[in-house]
């Protein structure tokens, strides 16, 4: 399967991408960054960093900096750390990103990939929302695009009904849910149902010693934030949109159309809109929980097992 990652990295984001990266189901074309998790230059700096570490030669391109329309926006360093993993000191990279914004690496890579391209966006949507301002046929060129993000049911992680990424820029969500394009949407109805906790940062650092012990140095952070919001785990938020690339049918899925609340005290709040005409999206509800967490170590095992 040919994907773009677009990425805020962040803890959680560089488990998504260390597990596309060892994924053999997974042709990794790039990865777009955007501003969340921390600012946009962080988040090129770690993508980099991620790149480089998975001895991977794709490129990465920079891409917003701030939300389509709310004002600049505050960093989540109390979630994932000063520098977005943990307490993981900055590194600079050795490569550098593209001179290509991340929407035209986003539009150029759906033309020349047409009908095959899974964009799979773990951040605040901007670039998304950017590529299909410039391109009209950019929500059809691209197969579908796979979403960390929203909420239906579950309580949101940044106000009683939003959860961050569409918090962060809700209006770019909504200009994605009315384009046209096939969504997947994989929110806190489902990841919250996926609690990692510290031994299972063990067995990914036993499986895979480069990576695991890598994931498992900026977890502690991670899961004392889980734990002061009286958490037993960490979500396994962003992986679970690779996930659902990859086999949705492990997945309950509702399909409605969608919108996103633009204002007022419910801003950034993900809403069933069935007389909107938009195309529906399909929306994770329920999994199994074990399944997952095993769908997630399995890469790392394999990977890491002696010849
Ligand atoms: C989402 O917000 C970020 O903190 C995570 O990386 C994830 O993409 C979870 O709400
Ligand atoms: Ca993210």
């Amino acid at each position: 399967m040919k994907m773009i990652i677009d990425t805020d990295p962040g803890v959680d984001d560089a488990m998504a991408i260390l597990f596309a990266a060892l994924h053999p189901g997974i042709e990794l074309l790039g990865l777009t960054t955007v501003f969340g998790n921390v600012t946009i230059e962080q988040a090129t700096r770690n993508a980099l960093r991620l790149v480089e570490r998975a001895g991977l030669d794709i490129p990465v391109a920079e891409g917003a900096g701030k939300p389509l329309e709310l004002p600049p926006f505050e960093p989540a360093h109390i979630v994932h750390g000063p520098e977005g993993f943990g307490h993981l000191p900055a590194e600079t990279p050795a490569r550098a990103a593209l001179s290509e914004t991340a929407p035209e690496f986003l539009v150029r890579m759906a033309r020349a990939h047409k009908g095959e391209l899974v964009l799979c966006p773990i951040g605040p949507i901007t670039n998304v929302a950017e590529a299909i301002r410039l391109d009209p046929e950019f929500a059809t060129n691209v197969d579908r695009i796979v979403v960390m993000g929203g909420t239906l049911d579950a309580p949101g992680n940044v106000s009683a009904v939003a959860e961050a990424n569409t918090w962060h820029d809700p209006h770019a969500l909504d200009v994605v849910l009315a384009s046209g394009a096939k969504v997947v949407m994989v929110g806190l109805d489902v990841t919250m149902q996926v609690l990692l906790k510290a031994p299972d940062f063990d067995r990914l650092a036993a499986a895979h010693p480069e990576h695991g012990s890598f994931l498992k140095a900026m977890s502690h952070f991670y899961l004392e934030f889980y734990h002061s919001k009286g958490e037993v785990g960490c979500g396994l938020h962003d992986p679970m949109a690779v996930i659902a690339c990859l086999e949705p049918e492990l997945f309950t899925l509702e399909e409605t159309p969608l919108a996103c609340v633009l204002e007022g005290p419910e801003i950034g709040r993900m809403v069933r809109a069935p007389d909107s005409g938009r195309t529906p999206a399909l929306v994770c509800m329920d999994c199994d929980p074990t399944v997952m967490a095993e769908r997630f170590f399995a890469p790392f095992e394999a990977a890491g097992a002696p010849a």
